[in-house]
């Protein structure tokens, strides 16, 4: 990235060079070097504030940290912006109404219905929770109303990575209203910038598009309430000056946690510099906040690296194994789940069948879906009963517990399916307690997936939510796992409760997210440990804020091995391979071992009927469970490193490396059928992360019973060797897949 000292735009030079001169004798003599500067240093990056004459809070500098943190406070004497209205451009917090034209980060209405704000500088502290961990918080107050904002950031050495969000406080004497409050204002300068962000649908989630900004603002939102990362997830790429690969180039990774509506506003300002405005969307979500009252909002995290995409997703994943995800650094199940084999067809006969199948697999778990409650209105397809939470009789005459003991029996644990924040018009729920659906009474009313969406701002809805899952669990203490769905989004959003309450329904959307994090808390507190997925219709919700309560998120409900191939390549640049459910499916046609192969770079699972399997093909499936649990340690908690790109290869190829890189995992993956694609074997593939120094075994695993490996296991090559000159996995259309298990050679 262009830094505050290195580099003037030339173009700026040309055409004003003379008036620039002038500027420049202006300007640097009034660059007081006892302004307040706040340096918020990772161990290799540099986020830095500093009040203008005024004390309005700036951010003067982002990138490489510098080795004496004092020459930071110079810096802006080297940047050109001092006319009038430059100085905001790169304000910490940009506020509306006031001397900033450009887009704010906070916009607020006074109890007097004044539209101004300006926030000034009162004081900032910094904050060493431990040796790895520090927050600074710096707090502005509006001279003229006393409203006051805390920005907060929190460093994560280590990791790089900073955690930024802001807490809005009414000082005045009657409420105020929030019409925008981001958690986070950036700022960078550069010769360009390129962004990589998502968009898809079902089955078709994170399909990347990366641009070239231009001047104007690009927003990514959404605007779907639950469900809310159905067309985008709230993570992106920036990469500066040109785009980053996986080793080279500057590039900020950026993700919101929060499970509701997103912005991201990226705006190039005059200067051709970047502003970066995130948070919770304001569209419709007007907030009141009374005297006293606080708003604290989500939290942006983004960790930012100059050796690539590469370096920066492994400072994410290693935060968020240690610091977010629940049980990041522990272990996860591997288990069978019956939607794909059944659908809603079952009973228990086939179900006890289902556990044998599971425990002749190998795995873990049995993972019970949709379908197994609500008798008034049976759940017999996704047009009726969800809402009724009480085992179908017919299906299930002797309840959950009986499935728990015979899936113990079995020899498997058990886990079950929810989509507790939902209804369908055909439940009894629903005719029960209409006040808790959102709906517009005065309108007809839209289904997604024929259900609506219960109104969790209402503490008593937060109540039977928790209840659902809470008298699951007391009635079955030895329930394993549970898959936590949602499939709809908000239409119509309008809250009984809120109206009941004297509340405005523009707090809907966001207090609907806050209700959600009650119930998870709630659900945390009691049963602190259980594996919990994180599903949504498929990768509706794939955030680090819902992710502090699930162990697992599912991506997509598309499972084709093929297209998993690149959505897993895109979710693994913010996510850990931990965190990411991958299944075997009948989804598609692809051979087993394809599909299996596949799955094994996250946290594999089935969904296949298992008595359908061929002699071999079970034989196959049993030694990949024995081997999956044998490298999994591996996967779960090693280095990823992406190897070859299946977006410019005819092939795909990764690579997992454990800590003391004495054990490491390839998997290459063809992705172009065509005939004569010779570029795939032609080339060996350069490992990554291994130790220079070490000898290395390479042994072929995961072969389908009667092929053997064209990989020999006799030669012994250096780390170097192997990142220097690299191996050559021999994927070609006889070996479409290819598992290699790196070994020290001692
Ligand atoms: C969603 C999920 C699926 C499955 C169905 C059940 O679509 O993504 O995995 O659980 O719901 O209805």
């Amino acid at each position: 990235m262009k830094q505050f000292g290195s580099h003037i735009r030339s173009s700026l030079f040309k055409s004003k060079i003379i008036f620039l001169f002038l500027l420049i004798v202006i300007a640097v003599p009034c660059v007081s070097q006892n302004k307040t500067t706040i340096p918020v240093e990772t161990s290799q990056n540099a986020l830095v504030l500093q009040m203008d004459k005024d004390n309005h809070p700036l951010i003067i500098y982002f990138g490489k940290k510098l080795s004496n943190s004092a020459e930071y406070a110079t810096i802006p004497g080297q940047v050109l912006q001092h006319d009038g209205n430059a100085g905001i451009y790169n304000s910490a917090y940009t506020p509306a109404g006031s001397w900033s034209l450009v887009e704010p980060a906070i916009r607020l209405t006074h109890a007097d219905g004044n539209t101004s704000l300006d926030l000034l500088y009162i004081n900032h502290q910094a904050k060493q929770e431990d040796d790895n961990i520090s927050v600074t918080t710096v707090l502005l107050r509006d001279p003229v109303y006393n409203s006051e904002v805390t920005l907060y950031y929190k460093v994560y050495k280590r990791e790089n990575v900073i955690e930024q969000w802001s807490v809005i406080v009414n000082k005045e004497k009657k409420p105020i209203v929030l019409n925008k409050y981001a958690s986070a204002n950036l700022y960078f300068m550069a010769g360009d910038y390129y962004l990589r962000h998502y968009h898809g649908s079902w089955a078709s989630e994170m399909k990347p598009e990366e641009t070239k900004l231009t001047a104007g603002i690009k927003v990514l939102d959404s605007k779907l309430g639950t469900r809310a990362n159905l067309y985008g997830p709230p993570s992106f790429m920036v990469s500066f000056d040109k785009p980053a690969t996986e080793d080279e180039g500057k590039v900020l990774l950026g993700t919101l946690a929060w499970t509701g509506n997103y912005q991201f506003d990226f705006e190039m300002d005059s200067y051709h510099n970047l502003r970066l405005i995130s948070g919770i969307n304001s569209f419709a979500s007007e907030y009141t906040l009374n005297p006293g009252q606080e708003f604290k909002t989500p939290s942006f995290i983004t960790t930012y690296s100059e050796h690539g995409t590469g370096e920066a997703s492994r400072n994410l994943h290693n935060w968020a194994r240690k610091y977010r995800l629940l049980d990041g650094q522990g272990s996860r199940l591997t288990l069978l789940n019956n939607w794909e084999a059944t659908y809603f067809d079952f009973d228990e006969t086939k179900l006890t069948g289902l556990f044998k199948d599971a425990k002749k697999l190998g795995v873990d778990m049995f993972l019970l879906d949709d379908g197994w409650f609500a008798n008034k209105y049976p759940r017999n397809s996704d047009r009726a009963g969800l809402g009724d939470w009480q085992e179908n009789v017919k299906k299930l005459p002797h309840g959950i517990g009986y499935l728990v003991k015979e899936a113990k029996e079995a020899g498997v644990k058990f886990g079950i399916w929810l989509e507790p924040e939902m209804v369908n018009p055909k439940s009894e729920l629903y005719e029960k307690h209409k006040d808790w659906v959102i709906r517009q009474p005065e309108r007809p009313e839209h289904y997604f997936r024929n259900q609506l969406v219960l109104d969790l701002s209402n503490p008593e809805v937060q109540n039977f939510v928790f209840g659902v899952v809470d008298s699951l669990f007391i009635k079955n203490p030895e329930l394993a796992f549970i898959k936590w769905d949602c499939n709809a989004v908000i239409y119509n959003a309008n809250s009984a409760y809120l109206k009941k309450t004297n509340q405005p329904q523009t707090h809907l959307y966001v207090d609907y997210v806050r209700g959600l994090y009650k119930v998870l808390e709630r659900v945390r507190a009691k049963y602190p440990k259980v594996p919990m997925m994180l599903c949504s219709g498929g990768g509706g919700r794939a955030d680090y804020e819902a992710l502090k309560y699930f162990t697992e998120f599912w991506p997509s409900d598309d499972t084709d091995p093929l297209e998993r191939i690149y959505m897993q390549w895109e979710y693994s640049y913010f996510f850990p391979a931990i965190a990411t459910c991958n299944h075997i499916t009948d989804w598609s046609s692809m051979p087993l071992k394809y599909r299996t192969d596949v799955a094994m770079t996250g946290k594999m699972g089935y969904d296949i009927v298992v008595s359908k399997l061929g002699e071999s093909d079970l034989q196959f499936s049993q030694q990949a469970v024995a081997n999956y649990k044998s490298i999994s340690d591996i996967i779960w908690h090693g280095d990823e490193y992406r190897l070859a790109s299946p977006w410019e290869k005819p092939f795909a190829a990764l690579q997992f490396v454990n800590n003391s890189k004495d054990k490491a995992i390839v998997f290459a993956y063809l992705t172009n059928f065509r005939f004569m694609n010779t570029t795939t074997s032609a080339t060996p593939v350069q490992f990554k992360g291994l130790d220079l120094q070490k000898k290395y075994r390479i042994k072929e695993i995961n072969l389908y019973p009667g092929t053997t490996s064209t990989i020999t296991t006799d030669t012994v090559y250096s780390g170097e060797y192997l990142m220097t000159v690299g191996f050559n996995p021999d994927v070609n259309t006889r070996r479409t897949s290819v598992i290699l298990q790196v070994d020290e050679a001692r």
